[in-house]
């Protein structure tokens, strides 16, 4: 009996442990070691001793990204990918660049809040909160706002000045996840059976068949 209660309390305890953020450090750093083959969560550890000034290095912010495409904006990411240093610290960086009415479509991050600061230009950002309200949070930010997008929440930005436009985003996980709404629902691999679409979009079905090829 003791132990069954024991048991419960254990997973009670478990449960209440469960956070929506990346776990905490419990050493000083753990570089990810892209060569091992060992699966964890995140990504393992590379020997301390022949970590070094790089691991915790990127260098490449400073360039303006390509916006050379249908959404007119671009996205540099500085995850863990990118800067190995960051496993297992819980935050990332990145730079996003917007031509002239350019737009970062609306996308969740599973695993992020994430905060922006325009760096020039001006900028709309908005983002919706979850159902039923499903209300629309926006503004419009100058060079120097920040706005902040609370963790899982469909948001987007727009470039809405007549010039270029850019932004530093930070963000709360090593490995933030992207899910871009359009290409999850539009560009599944394999489809989404159009009838599901036609009906949960209320489209005729050629329009879901040309959205479905789009992307
Ligand atoms: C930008 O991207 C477009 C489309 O991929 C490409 O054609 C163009 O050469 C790129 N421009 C630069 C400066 O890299």
């Amino acid at each position: 009996m003791a132990t069954y209660s024991l048991f419960f309390s254990f997973l009670a305890l478990s449960f209440s442990l469960v956070l929506a953020a990346d776990p905490s450090s419990i050493q000083d750093f753990c570089v990810a070691d892209t060569a091992t083959q060992v699966l964890v969560n995140g990504l393992a550890c590379k020997d301390p001793k022949l970590v070094e000034a790089n691991d915790f290095f990127f260098s490449g912010l400073h360039f303006v990204g390509n916006t050379s495409n249908a959404v007119g904006s671009t996205v540099t990411p500085v995850t863990v990918s990118q800067l190995p240093g960051l496993n297992t610290l819980g935050i990332s960086l990145g730079r996003i660049d917007f031509a002239p009415w350019g737009i970062n479509p609306p996308h969740t991050h599973p695993r992020a809040t994430e905060i922006i600061t325009v760096i020039d230009g001006t900028i709309e950002v908005g983002f919706v909160t979850s159902n039923p309200e499903n209300r629309h949070i926006n503004k419009v930010l100058q060079k120097g706002d920040v706005f902040v997008f609370p963790v899982d929440l469909v948001h987007y930005q727009r470039n809405v000045g007549y010039g270029n436009a850019a932004a530093i985003v930070a963000l709360s996980s090593q490995n933030p996840g992207v899910i871009t709404i359009a290409n999850s629902v539009f560009g599944a691999v394999p489809d989404i059976a159009g009838d599901v679409l036609v009906k949960a979009f209320q489209l005729d079905k050629n329009l879901v068949a040309n959205l479905q090829s789009k992307f």
